[in-house]
């Protein structure tokens, strides 16, 4: 009997691949992806713990679902209601009792178990709760005929983080650092471009930390990278999140070798100024970060910089933002990400005395933002004119429309034939707007075919 398993994701790009792993270990008990909430009878919230907001949001969608498990009942029918992901590891227990209802509550580490979960849900009158990090490991469990990845397809190569930054909850909610061994990443690489991918972006939360065993001993992300370009039809490589003090002369030399390695590299650096970012415990300073930034450029000239940015960290003086803006002044950022510090429950920053007034942090978030946007909005303009492979990843919300990326990253508007999803097309650059691009594909106007890009990085 077929069911309807409608899975919300909240927070990185992690949780998007944890979530298209859930419903691969669902299928084969039956259960198939549905788009409406209301009309399913399983639904899982893969939940983001790394900021107070994020966290929050999950319990007023618990209080919506409730309403919906309850009218369920009165018609003598049941939804299931889980809880997944870091809010899940951390808050377990808190969950049980604030949201007694719910059936499921499960750690990033324990998907694999969903299956005897529900059969156990289904029977017991309490909430399932399973948090811990298990021995096996859950990527050992993975079905191999998943779901159709379309062109642009995650994998998850690392996960945990040992670094500690002093704001951070990851160490604490996705554990220790594990890198999955490169025949494995390589064979889910190949399985995923069989059915379609033609870009994969590696991930983990600390993924230049990666060093998986390989056939001669451990292997780096330089090597990983190098490894998988040799597979035929793979045209694109990305990778995130990084941290700089693991971009090493390998990765940094594989920028300018690989091809299929995109010229875009998201590279949080947090603040600008070196006291906070010691006690943040980012282990560099402004000007290591700097000095990484002018070899990634030597390395690959056009390579387009993003990054995440901390305002408000307890302590941080009105020099000290300073500081920040000078750096992002500096480095030119592609995009970027910009949050106020918010105070996670048993990570050190959150213990500090000196903490940053509200008022203060929204002043310095609205002023850091306005300079990150008249940096993006540069860096669109500047791609105005250019022709670009454009890897095409799905129809537009307009009739005839569609939607790719970018080498660096930008989405890109472009009127041509749903024939061409998958495809990598040259498409010339005609305008830009807040978030994407709009252009022409190469060849349109003369009603020629040569808008088929040869595999040509930028
Ligand atoms: N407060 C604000 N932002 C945070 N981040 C992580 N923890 C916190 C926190 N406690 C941001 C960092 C990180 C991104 C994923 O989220 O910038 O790079
Ligand atoms: Fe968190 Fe990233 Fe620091 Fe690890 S490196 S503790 S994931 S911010």
């Amino acid at each position: 009997m077929t069911k309807r398993v409608f899975i919300k994701t909240y927070g990185c790009q992690m949780n998007v691949y944890d979530s298209a792993r859930m419903a691969d270990v669902l299928h084969p008990l039956g259960y198939r992806p549905t788009d409406t909430m209301e009309a399913a009878d399983m639904v899982i919230l893969n939940t983001c713990h790394i900021r107070e907001k994020a966290a929050e949001k999950v319990y007023s969608e618990l209080g919506r679902l409730r309403l919906m498990k309850d009218a369920r009942r009165r018609q003598g029918d049941d939804m299931i209601i889980a809880v997944a992901g870091c809010v899940a590891q951390a808050e377990g227990e808190e969950i049980t009792r604030r949201a007694p209802y719910v059936d499921i509550v499960f750690g990033p580490q324990a998907y694999h178990r969903l299956p005897e979960m529900v059969a156990r849900a289904s029977r017991a009158g309490a909430t399932v709760l399973d948090t811990e990090f298990p021995a096996e490991s859950k990527f050992d469990y993975l079905p191999e005929d998943g779901a159709a990845p379309g062109p642009s397809a995650f994998l998850t190569i690392q996960e945990g983080c040992d670094k500690f930054c002093t704001f951070c909850v990851v160490p604490y909610t996705r554990g220790a650092e594990f890198s999955r061994p490169v025949a494995a990443i390589a064979a889910e690489a190949r399985r995923l471009v069989a059915a379609g991918a033609r870009e994969i972006t590696l991930l983990g939360q600390n993924v230049n930390a990666y060093h998986g065993a390989g056939p001669t001993g451990e292997m780096g992300l330089g090597g990983l990278v190098r490894e998988l370009a040799e597979i035929a039809g793979l045209e694109r490589i990305r990778y995130t999140t990084s941290h700089p003090r693991d971009m090493d002369d390998d990765l940094i030399a594989a920028h300018g070798e690989v091809p299929q390695l995109m010229p875009f590299l998201h590279l949080p650096v947090q603040s600008g100024a070196d006291r906070i970012l010691a006690a943040m415990n980012r282990r560099h300073g402004a000007d290591d970060y700097l000095r990484l930034v002018d070899r990634l450029r030597a390395a690959r000239p056009d390579i387009a910089l993003s990054s995440d940015f901390i305002v408000g960290f307890p302590g941080e003086r009105d020099a000290e933002f300073e500081a920040t803006l000078a750096l992002v002044d500096a480095v030119g950022y592609a995009q970027a990400y910009s949050f106020k510090y918010s105070p996670r429950p048993g990570t050190p920053a959150a213990a500090e005395e000196a903490q940053v007034a509200d008022d203060v942090k929204a002043a310095r978030l609205a002023a850091l933002q306005a300079v990150l946007g008249r940096q993006q909005d540069a860096f669109n303009r500047s791609t105005v004119g250019r022709s670009l492979p454009v890897l095409i990843e799905r129809s537009g919300r307009h009739p005839g429309q569609l939607v790719g990326r970018s080498p660096y990253n930008q989405a890109v508007h472009v009127t041509a034939p749903p024939t061409l999803i998958g495809k990598i097309a040259r498409v010339t650059i005609r305008a830009t707007s807040a978030h994407s691009l709009r252009g022409i594909l190469d060849g349109a106007a003369a009603g020629t075919a040569n808008h088929l890009a040869e595999r040509t990085p930028a």
